[in-house]
């Protein structure tokens, strides 16, 4: 018998009203909300919300809480460092938990060689850390980034992302010298191509075009890409694509800036997108899934790149304690088996939305790695014009029916659950997706 989820009240319940009235009166309305679920508390994959009604999470807070909500021995870890010692600025002063944290992360981070850490408190402070440090250490001016990118909204990070127009609307000038390129989203090629025969046109037209006509490579600092892109619509590449993009890195002495806030920490089935691929990037930024939860972000860099002096970079809040006493224990759980769930599970889940994409023809697209998975939607095949209203439309009906989803690119839906996620949990995960799915087809 399915237990959960179970709603038992309407949607949003007395108490979610009363919360949202005052959330319209006190709170910034800037941020996007899919659907008016107000939580009360959260165990495992099953998140409460104020009236009582049991979600399954399939989002895990925007890809955050890795070992599941609450897990007992991140409770555990965190109560006993707050117990010792909540705050102390790493700014200022040594912290014996950073340097453990450093250590661990030089270890796992692909490459060999030592790393360094900075430590912030999120995905946008590591990408601005990281967009710093490659200015400085290479002394040039220009980065680069990718269409459908997204890297955060402070006004460094902001500038690298090209996701959505309302994300930079009215923000202008940003960061100068910051150039966008299309990335191989090969779904919908930018050059019309497909990935077969097309020989990496997207990294050809930089080298031929771009270096050639408008931008001198030696001015170029850093390309910054995400290995899997996250928000622009869980887009995954082909292996080819980062191969070429490294290449290019290494005949122009340009860093390369792995972006692995979201894909980063075991989600894909590895414990960074970069592994599948084969790369080793010069600075890899972690955050969302790094702690369970707590903030906390690292920007991680090969130790000869990290050569910026006293001064030139810190942060009050960043590297907390109590965050990274979170961390060392997520590491230790992920290297334990999460990351072997999140392949093994993943692939199951990826089999089944391969079904369900023959079955309903307003699925375009499957693709994903691990546990970052994702359904394109479309009106039509051939044309493949966005499907916004049905994709809305189904993670709206999910959540009425206890499924939390959420969206990512124009118009498709990410599915990224917990680590701990059961072949139970994505049995009814996927068919309250067939339901929402027939309804919104007729079908
Ligand atoms: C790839 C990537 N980089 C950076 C960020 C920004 O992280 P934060 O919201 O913690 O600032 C995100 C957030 O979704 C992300 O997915």
């Amino acid at each position: 018998m399915k237990k959960y989820p179970c709603i038992q009240t309407q949607l949003p319940g007395t108490h979610a009203l009363q919360y949202l009235k005052k959330e319209r009166k006190f709170v910034s309305p800037s941020s996007t909300k899919s659907y008016p679920l107000v939580v009360k508390n959260a165990k495992g994959m099953l998140v409460t919300d104020v009236d009582n009604n049991v979600f399954l999470d399939f989002t895990a807070g925007v890809a955050v809480c890795s070992t599941g909500h609450n897990h007992d021995q991140i409770i555990t870890a965190i109560s006993n460092q707050a117990n010792e010692l909540i705050h102390m600025s790493g700014a200022d002063f040594y912290n014996p938990l950073h340097i453990v944290l450093a250590e661990k992360l030089s270890a796992i981070c692909p490459g060999s060689y030592t790393k360094k850490t900075f430590f912030g408190n999120s995905g946008a402070e590591a990408v601005e850390a990281a967009f710093k440090l490659a200015r400085y250490h290479t002394k040039r001016s220009i980065v680069i980034a990718f269409y459908n990118a997204f890297h955060g909204r402070t006004m460094g990070a902001l500038s690298l992302t090209a996701s959505k127009l309302n994300q930079r609307k009215h923000f202008l000038p940003l960061i100068p010298e910051v150039i966008h390129i299309p990335y191989a989203y090969c779904y919908r090629c930018h050059f019309g191509l497909t990935p077969d025969t097309c020989n990496m046109a997207c990294i050809t037209w930089v080298r031929e075009e771009l270096f050639k006509t408008k931008v001198s490579p030696e001015d170029v600092a850093a390309i910054f890409v995400e290995i899997v892109q996250g928000e622009g619509g869980y887009v995954v590449p082909p292996k080819e694509f980062h191969t070429a993009l490294y290449q290019l890195t290494r005949d122009y002495n340009i860093l390369y800036v792995a972006d692995e806030v979201q894909s980063g920490m075991g989600r894909t089935g590895k414990m960074f997108a970069a592994e599948h691929f084969g790369i080793v990037p010069d600075i890899i930024t972690i955050a969302k899934g790094i702690a369970s939860g707590l903030p906390l972000s690292a920007m991680v860099a090969r130790e000869d790149v990290m050569d910026w002096q006293p001064g030139s970079h810190a942060s009050t809040f960043g590297g907390n304690p109590v965050s990274c006493q979170a961390a060392i224990t997520t590491i230790r759980l992920l290297e334990e088996g999460l990351i072997d769930n999140a392949a093994k599970q993943g692939a199951y889940m990826i089999d089944e939305l391969k079904k369900l994409e023959r079955r309903y023809p307003v699925i375009g697209d499957v693709r994903g790695l691990g546990l970052m998975l994702a359904v394109e939607l479309v009106k039509d095949k051939e044309t493949k014009a966005y499907a916004v209203e049905e994709r809305d439309a189904i993670v709206e009906r999910a959540f009425y029916k206890g499924l939390l989803l959420l969206s990512c690119g124009r118009s498709a839906i990410r599915f990224c659950p917990p680590l701990i996620v059961s072949k139970n949990d994505m049995d009814i995960a996927l068919s309250i997706f067939e339901e929402c799915l027939k309804e919104i087809t007729n079908k």
